[in-house]
Formats: structure tokens, C-alpha cells, sequence
């Protein structure tokens, strides 16, 4: 049996407590439909800042009454220490994912994304140590390996950061390390590498590239890709990101706390690429989008090139055993995006 059904197995056996900020938000809205439906108690964090109480709606009906009132939802701000301190009482786990994400949003306004993503992250780490929080795993990410050139990322090979929100997910693992040396507060940090699926936005300046070219295409509008579209990616399915979260927070070795990982798969997918997979999975419901051809424009600042992980480290110490490849997960994502423009077009 695998490591994470093992311990899916013995969840279910025994509700545990656990924090997630960024509840309303992508990622942390897929967490808790997760723990949720593996009869959790969990407490959730939101300022709705990017978030939408829509997820939890959305979450709401995708679990049992029962299941649902094992859920209380916070709303509040991870920069308002006292906010964190009441979202905080009682959890054995944290799973911190608030924080304004986007590179392009952090090179407009460093000093909100610097605001939420370090005094935010900050006030997480005072309130989870007061609290006695058994271990705090966070959302960290690709961007903090920089300018480094090596291919495939390995954790302890950096380089320089590209963009003020890589400066930000860098300063959170320096934190988070030195409150396991100074306070021994356990953590976990999980270099996420572009995760994709149901309910990512596909709306806004700072929509990620998935959900976007998912509903450029499926309202017929132009799709741009930044630069030749040979820049690549280590796209990753939710269900993988989630599925890391729970090994990380559970995991018994002593050796694997107060460590980085890598999340992803290990692959690596141009924009080209890409862009063949969602116009073909489009071209089923709306046949004219088989035409579609992109526009190319210039690089993106801050962006980096090439990115590909190398999980050998999740794999070894979490037993992380991704479950989606790419085009699986693209395939769950691609009814998700479906149905909401057909529910878009219903008026619904
Ligand atoms: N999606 C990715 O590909 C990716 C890649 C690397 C890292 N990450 C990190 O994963 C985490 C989750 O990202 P996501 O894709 O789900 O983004 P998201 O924007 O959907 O979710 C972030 C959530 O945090 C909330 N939030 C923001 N500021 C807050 C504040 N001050 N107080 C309380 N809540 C606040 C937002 O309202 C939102 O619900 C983030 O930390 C992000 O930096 C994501």
C-alpha cells in the first residue's frame, strides 16, 4: 500500500485539526475538500484577497452535512497577528497557503507582497509556536531557484532570486528554519511548481497560464504566449500538491521535518506543448477552437526559462507517489473549465 493511502487510512480513523489558510483560495480550497472527505476538523483562514467564497461553496457540495460541520471558517488577515492567534487555538496542523502569488503582481506592488507574503508569514510562525502546533507545513515555490541553471531543480542547488514574490517564498524557508533552530517549531516547506486544476481562476491580470489559455479558448478570444513558446514548465496536478501536504504533515521520520521539498513531477512541458494539449481538450466542446492559433509576444520579466523538478527527496522521506501526470490532471481541469463557461453562458 502506498505511503499516502496508509495514512489516508489512518485519518480516517482518527479526525485530527488542522488550520489551512488560504482556504478560499485555489490550492487551499482543494485541501480541504480533501480533509474534509476524510472526516477531518478543520479550521480555515481567509481575507478573500484572491480567494472566493464561491470555493467553499463549491466544497460545501462536494461533501456530506456531517462532514461539513467539521468545518469553521475565519475570516480574517494573516498580516493581523491576532487573526492568526484565534485561526490557530487547537490545530496539531497547519497548512499555510495564503499569500499573494504571482510574479508579475509582486514586481507592480513589492510592498503588498511583501506585506502578506513575509509579515503574513511571519505572524503564522509566532502564532503556530505559541499554539503548540505539531508541525507547519507552507507553501513554498519554484521561483526561489532563480537564476540558478541546473536542470532538473534540486533542492539545495539555488541561485539568485528573479522577482520581489521569489525574494518572498525564499525569506519564508529561511524563517521557517531558523523557528525549528530557535523555537523547535517543526516545519515543512513544499516548493510547489505550477499547480493547475478545478477551481484555479481563470479570471484577472494575474491569472496563471492554465486556466487562462483554458478560457481565452473557450470564449474564442486571442491567446498570446509569452516569448517562442519553447519555455517549459514542471506542470503540476492539484491532487499531487494535496497529496504532498498530508505526507508532509504526517510524515514520522525524524529526518524528514525542517526540510524543503519539491513538489511536481518531474516532467517538463513546453508552452507549445501546452498549448496543443488545451486546444485540442477545448476543440471537444466547442469544435471551432481546433482553428485556434496563438500570437507570440515578448518574454515576461521576472520569468525563469526552463523549470523541471527532481522529487527523488519527496519521494525518499514523504513517500510522495504522484498520482496525476499532465495530461490526466489537464483532462480533470479541462471538464472543470468546460462546465464553468457552460454554466458562464447559462447565465448561471
Ligand atoms: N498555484 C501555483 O502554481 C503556485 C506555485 C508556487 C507556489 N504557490 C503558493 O501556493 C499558495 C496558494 O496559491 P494558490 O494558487 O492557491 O493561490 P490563490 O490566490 O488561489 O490562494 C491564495 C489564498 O490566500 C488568500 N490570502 C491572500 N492574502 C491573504 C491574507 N493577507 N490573509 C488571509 N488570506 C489571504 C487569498 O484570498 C486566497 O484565497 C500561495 O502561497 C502561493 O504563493 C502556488
Amino acid at each position: 500500500m502506498s505511503q499516502y493511502l496508509s495514512v489516508q487510512t489512518v485519518l480516517r480513523g482518527s479526525a485530527r485539526r488542522w488550520l489551512i489558510t488560504g482556504v478560499a483560495g485555489f490550492i487551499g480550497s482543494n485541501l480541504l475538500e480533501t480533509l474534509l472527505k476524510l472526516d477531518q476538523e478543520v479550521v480555515g483562514l481567509d481575507n478573500f484577497a484572491t480567494g472566493h467564497r464561491k470555493n467553499l461553496e463549491l466544497v460545501k457540495a462536494l461533501v456530506t452535512p456531517e462532514q461539513w460541520a467539521r468545518f469553521r471558517f475565519v475570516e480574517g488577515d494573516i498580516t493581523n497577528l491576532d487573526a492568526c492567534r484565534e485561526a490557530v487555538a487547537g490545530a496539531e496542523f497547519v497548512l499555510h497557503q495564503a499569500a499573494l502569488g504571482s510574479v508579475p503582481r509582486s514586481l507592480e506592488n513589492p510592498l503588498r507582497t511583501n506585506e502578506t507574503n513575509i509579515t503574513g508569514f511571519l505572524n503564522m510562525l509566532v502564532a503556530s509556536r505559541d499554539a503548540g502546533v505539531r508541525r507547519f507545513v507552507y507553501a513554498a515555490s519554484s521561483s526561489t531557484y532563480g537564476d540558478h541553471p541546473g536542470l532538473p531543480k534540486i533542492e539545495d542547488r539555488i541561485g539568485k532570486p528573479l522577482s520581489p514574490y521569489a525574494v518572498t517564498k525564499y525569506v519564508n524557508e529561511l524563517y521557517a528554519d531558523v523557528f525549528g533552530r530557535c523555537y523547535g517549531l517543526e516545519t515543512i516547506g513544499l516548493r510547489y511548481f505550477n499547480v493547475f486544476g478545478p477551481r484555479q481562476d481563470p479570471d484577472g491580470a494575474y491569472a496563471a497560464v492554465i486556466p487562462k489559455w483554458f478560457s481565452t479558448l473557450l470564449r474564442g478570444d486571442t491567446l498570446f504566449i509569452n516569448g517562442d513558446g519553447s519555455t517549459s514548465r514542471d506542470f503540476c496536478f492539484v491532487a499531487n500538491t494535496v497529496q504532498a501536504n498530508i505526507l508532509a504533515a504526517t510524515a514520522e521520520r525524524p529526518d524528514a521535518a525542517n526540510q524543503v521539498y519539491n513538489v511536481a513531477l518531474g516532467d517538463r512541458t513546453t508552452l507549445n506543448e501546452l498549448f496543443e494539449h488545451i486546444r485540442s481538450m477545448v476543440a471537444l466542446a466547442r469544435p471551432d477552437a481546433a482553428n485556434a492559433q496563438p500570437v507570440y509576444r515578448d518574454f515576461r520579466a521576472g520569468d525563469v526559462r526552463h523549470s523541471q523538478a527532481d522529487v527523488s527527496k519527496a519521494r525518499q522521506l514523504l513517500g510522495y507517489e504522484p498520482t496525476h501526470r499532465v495530461l490526466e490532471g489537464l483532462r480533470v481541469a479541462s471538464d472543470w473549465y468546460v462546465s464553468l463557461s457552460q454554466k458562464a453562458e447559462r447565465g448561471g
